[in-house]
């Protein structure tokens, strides 16, 4: 036979579904594990909207929606969206391309601004998905690599280090997956100050956005002066409605980029589902409450978690500032990040995700959702505080 695709074989596994697949397995046979590796919110989606799905069906939206980049209310309401929570000014009918998820407008943002050998800089720990994304794409992934010892904080001189006449993006995630930092002004202005410096692109990866805790303010890099030419975007409902499996998000980006992204969509996926745009107008119009209740929620099992994590002997887990993820780091133990999270499994009965998966930075660390239950979590610190010296 000849030989498969060389570019998909050479990306790695996700470690993610792993750790899933071995804690499914042990449940089903009997044992009592705690899961904590996964991204999918525990609220069910709010029932307005599913509400609006159900009444889309019945009028019909069961056929290709119309434009496929995206329904005109849906697109209108993104565009006001962002110019009031982000400050961003997008044209709703050149400047957004409705996917399905956040993840595809990741990609699409990506096809079309890469060309073979370009250099896409992104920020370590990084969510296990970008640097196979670059690569699909015929680009070059290159890690800038944050220092934990520094509350992984961006800086100019940490992202000019890695600039090259090749780097054509930076791809930033705030509130962050896995570290659950928030960008800072101080971080922002390091952003602006490189990107503008050697003309690159910046694709924002805002998916967290609602999720961020103690008053803290989302930026967006996008709406900073200088930015709007050269900013991408990306959002969705997965987690801020509680939307994962209704696949739906954006991005928005200047016009010769949305052109293109468009074009790319049409190639490929088509467009997001059309009943499940009907139902984004539905959330995006609607109240806010439930969003906030769900933020005030994942705030009050991260007050739980983060003191309780840190009381056990032999854990330390920074504070986190939005995202639903704890990165915490067992000091005393010699085992890497794939063996830490194999023996949480084994002695603890916790599966979590090795925070080798989100680079070499990430070594050290596990990742703990707490988009779960608070009785989980509960359970959880229990188990660990009896395994901690085991690990
Ligand atoms: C940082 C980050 N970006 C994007 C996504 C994609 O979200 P979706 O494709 O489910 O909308 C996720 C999902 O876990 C994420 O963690």
């Amino acid at each position: 036979m000849k030989e498969l695709s060389r570019v998909v074989s050479s990306i790695p596994p996700s470690e993610t579904l792993a750790v899933s697949d071995r804690a499914k397995a042990l449940k089903a046979a009997g044992q009592d594990v705690v899961a904590l590796a996964g991204g999918d919110p525990d609220f069910d989606t709010p029932d307005y909207i599913t509400a609006a799905a159900f009444q889309a069906i019945e009028n019909g939206a069961t056929h290709y929606p119309a434009p496929m980049k995206g329904i005109t209310p849906l697109l209108e309401a993104i565009a006001e969206k962002m110019a009031t929570d982000n400050g961003i000014t997008v044209k709703p009918g050149s400047d957004i391309v409705v996917t399905p998820g956040g993840k595809w407008a990741l990609f699409l943002a990506l096809s079309a601004i890469l060309n073979p050998g370009d250099e896409v800089l992104y920020l370590e720990p990084v969510w296990v998905s970008y640097p196979p994304m670059i690569a699909l794409v015929g680009g070059t992934p290159v890690a800038v690599t944050l220092p934990g010892e520094d509350n992984f904080r961006i800086t100019a001189d940490r992202l000019r280090a890695k600039v090259t006449p090749r780097t054509k993006a930076l791809m930033v995630n705030s509130p962050n997956n896995p570290t659950g930092r928030v960008i800072t002004k101080e971080e922002i202005d390091a952003i602006v100050e490189v990107a503008l410096e050697n003309d690159l692109y910046v694709i924002s990866d805002e998916i967290y956005e609602t999720v961020i805790f103690d008053g803290r303010k989302h930026l967006s890099p996008g709406a900073q002066p200088g930015m709007a030419e050269r900013t991408i975007t990306i959002n969705g409902l997965s987690k801020s409605h509680a939307m994962t499996g209704w696949r739906l998000g954006w991005l928005a980006a200047p016009t010769p980029i949305a052109k293109l992204a468009t074009q790319m969509n049409s190639q490929t996926v088509s467009s997001a589902a059309n009943f499940t745009m009907h139902a984004a107008v539905a959330a995006l119009k609607g109240p806010k409450d439930t969003t906030r209740a769900m933020r005030d929620e994942y705030q009050r099992r991260r007050d739980f978690m983060v003191p309780a994590l840190n009381a056990i002997d032999g854990v330390e887990c920074a504070n986190i500032e939005g995202a639903f993820y704890l990165f915490p780091r067992f000091p005393n133990s010699r085992r890497t990040s794939a063996e830490l999270a194999e023996a949480l499994i084994d002695k603890a009965g916790i599966a979590s995700v090795p925070g080798g998966a989100f680079g070499r930075s990430g070594e050290g660390h596990v990742r703990f959702t707490i988009a779960t239950a608070m009785r989980d979590l509960e359970k959880a610190v229990e188990k660990l505080a009896k395994a901690a010296r085991d690990l």
